[in-house]
């Protein structure tokens, strides 16, 4: 696994710093709110469980999963809810927690569709982004760090489900996906 990894861009350490400093905050900015988190799987899942602890303040956890890039690393550009909230999100704050806004077609679209259900506010929380590859005008309301255009693995970021487990984000090398 470790040979595949060009190089290091955020060590464990780097990764708990900036989770901390996000957390803080989003918690200064729902201060006194009920805040619903929704954490998109399988990307965000370790990003989810560091940032809600960090958050130490009552809130609400809920999950969704929508289509990934399967095996290759470039976005098919279709986007669609693989898994969805069974909960009524009306009239909440809800913060949606997601690894990273590539092209930024998927969270253009679930942002649409989480819209819709009227939520009495909506933001994006992401760890990381990469505007370089921008598709649509998409900005996140809270990220973590901005990211060159390299693919990156790690910290429940995957290439063809490997690598989740790492804990640090590595570039992978450009061999293994091209
Ligand atoms: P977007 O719709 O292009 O913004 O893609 C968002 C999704 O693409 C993320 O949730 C990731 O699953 C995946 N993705 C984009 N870039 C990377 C990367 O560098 N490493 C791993 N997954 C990525």
């Amino acid at each position: 696994m470790q040979s595949d990894i060009k190089k290091v861009l955020y060590s464990e350490e780097q990764i708990k710093k900036r989770v901390g400093e996000l957390a803080q905050e989003i918690k200064k900015d729902y201060e006194g709110k009920d805040l619903l988190t929704i954490g998109i799987l399988r990307g965000a899942v370790m990003f989810y469980a560091d940032l809600v602890r960090e958050l130490d303040r009552p809130l609400h956890m809920n999950f969704m999963a929508l289509s990934s890039y399967g095996i290759s690393s470039s976005s098919s550009g279709a986007v669609r809810i693989q898994y969805d909230l069974e909960e009524d999100i009306s009239n909440k704050h809800v913060l949606i927690v997601e690894d990273i806004v590539d092209t930024g077609l998927t969270l253009s679209y679930l942002t649409k569709t989480l819209n819709s259900r009227n939520p009495k506010t909506l933001k994006t929380c992401c760890l990381f982004d990469k505007p370089a590859r921008r598709k649509v005008d998409f900005r996140p309301d809270y990220i973590g760090f901005q990211v060159p255009d390299v693919f990156i693995v790690g910290y429940g970021l995957d290439f063809a489900e490997k690598y989740r487990n790492l804990k640090y984000i590595g570039e992978l090398m450009p061999e293994v996906y091209k």
